[in-house]
């Protein structure tokens, strides 16, 4: 089993999408191990998106991010990674599937709706940023045995 990050980003909480978004998560067969919902700060975001620090985008991202609560999750599964980078689109929304997060409720590039990590290491990486290993529950799901071969 796999463990990824995944965000809400203000968009997603300010347009309502919360459940939405969750019960996609759900529905695929993942299992959520941590959740907060939180307004992260300057330094934390700076962190989170330090790769991108050299980026004509960088500033208007971090003050997106900052803007407004986000909500954030441990999502842990077979693959987990790859699974939410499939189920959150192409990084424009513009481009991202139909059937996707992204390609479904977005149209900029800057209102994408949903970080997930984009490699193990990344996920590694983001969980020690934003969660500690008290914030994390272990248990099993009845409906396992009917997901997993
Ligand atoms: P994220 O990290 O937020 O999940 O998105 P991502 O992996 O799909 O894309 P990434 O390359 O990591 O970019 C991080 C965020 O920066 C904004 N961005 N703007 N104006 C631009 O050309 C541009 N490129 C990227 C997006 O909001 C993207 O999610
Ligand atoms: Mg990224």
């Amino acid at each position: 089993m796999e463990q990824t990050f995944v965000m809400i980003k203000p968009d997603g909480v300010q347009r309502g999408l919360i459940g939405e978004i969750i019960s996609r998560i759900e529905r695929k067969g993942l299992r959520i191990v941590a959740m907060r919902m939180c307004q992260i700060t300057d330094e934390t975001a700076r962190r989170h998106y330090a790769e991108h620090v050299e980026k004509p985008f960088f500033s208007s991202l971090v003050d997106f991010i900052t803007s407004s609560p986000v909500v954030q999750m441990i999502v842990e599964g077979e693959n987990a990674v790859v699974v939410m980078r499939t189920m959150s689109g192409a990084t424009d929304p513009k481009e991202a599937l139909i059937g996707t997060i992204r390609g479904d409720f977005g149209l900029d590039v800057g209102r994408n709706l949903i970080h997930s990590a984009d490699s193990l290491e990344s996920a590694k990486r983001e969980i020690a940023i934003h969660f500690t290993e008290e914030d994390v529950v272990e248990y099993t799901k009845a409906d396992e045995t009917w997901v997993y071969e």
